[in-house]
């Protein structure tokens, strides 16, 4: 596959940290008109209380409106484990299309059955406006954004890629973080290897922008790397770390992980698009499967 890459175009990204899950949410604006997308948005949930509320997603919001622009795009880079997506919620006040790669499919038949969902949960992807195959391009006013197929952390991951910046999503993490892990279902470390050098191929002064960092060893939270950086310094695949390297290491750490503490409500709003699900009477209601993750 070749990618249409223009590094001649230099997208306004604003970053967004989320603090109860280390998420960080974009707004990504094509410099000659208004028009922006987000990517990667958070709804936040007080999950012992089972409390829904919105304020990481209307600063978003307020950001968009109080600057004038025009939301085209709501991108989800996959579907989160870690955190819940707001994409419903602002494309209500916004507008703008939800995109994610189009493998969500796969994601709704393995989570579907987890959860035990019945018929009218669909697992073709509809609830979301577009889905993208490796190698799609689509707009944001007039800058072009293509998509690269990157599995691995999870079967539908993609980064998207505006001019000389690249949307990377749990593909990589800041070269001190490494990379996210390949254990969940349908993930796989060679996988997550193959993917990680595909994005490593793009020009070395390609930003990189992180989905998730954690300030590993007390340094101050960080999003945004380089190609270069990444290639040189990371921890987990910089220096030319061999695959079976990564593997070897990869999979010994993910045996030792816990799950994400709002998997659970995560996938059954995320493999929705974001939208709550509900029970047989219309009322917003999440599920807790036993002893099945
Ligand atoms: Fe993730």
């Amino acid at each position: 596959m070749t990618y249409p890459v223009n590094m001649n175009i230099k997208p306004d990204v604003q970053a967004f940290f989320d603090e109860a899950t280390n998420t960080i949410s974009y707004i990504v604006k094509d410099s000659t008109s208004n028009s922006c997308a987000i990517v990667d948005s958070v709804m936040d949930i007080g999950y012992a209380a089972g409390r829904i509320t919105y304020d990481h997603a209307d600063e978003l919001i307020h950001q968009i409106v109080s600057q004038d622009l025009n939301l085209e795009w709501i991108i989800e880079t996959h579907v989160h484990a870690d955190h819940l997506s707001a994409a419903p919620y602002i494309q209500e006040k916004l507008g703008g299309k939800i995109g994610i790669g189009s493998k969500i499919m796969i994601v709704q038949d393995t989570f579907g059955k987890v959860f035990n969902e019945g018929t009218e949960f669909q697992r073709d992807g509809s609830q979301f406006d577009q889905l993208f195959e490796d190698g799609d391009t689509y707009m944001i006013g007039n800058m072009q954004v293509f998509t690269m197929y990157t599995p691995g952390h999870t079967p539908a991951c993609m980064v998207h890629v505006a001019g000389d910046a690249a949307f990377v999503g749990d593909t990589l993490f800041m070269p001190d973080g490494g990379s996210a892990r390949a254990d969940f279902p349908g993930g796989d470390a060679a996988t997550l290897y193959d993917s990680i050098q595909k994005v490593l191929s793009l020009p070395d002064e390609t930003r990189l922008f992180m989905c998730h960092d954690y300030g590993p060893n007390g340094r101050d939270i960080a999003w945004e790397t380089t190609v270069g950086d990444e290639k040189a310094h990371n921890i987990h695949v910089g220096g030319g770390k061999s695959k079976e390297e990564f593997v070897e290491f990869r999979m010994e750490r993910d045996a030792q992980l816990a799950m994400p503490k709002l998997i659970i409500p995560s996938l059954q709003v995320n493999m929705r698009a974001g939208e709550v699900p509900t029970d047989v009477d219309g009322n917003p209601m999440l599920k807790v499967p036993v002893n099945k993750l």
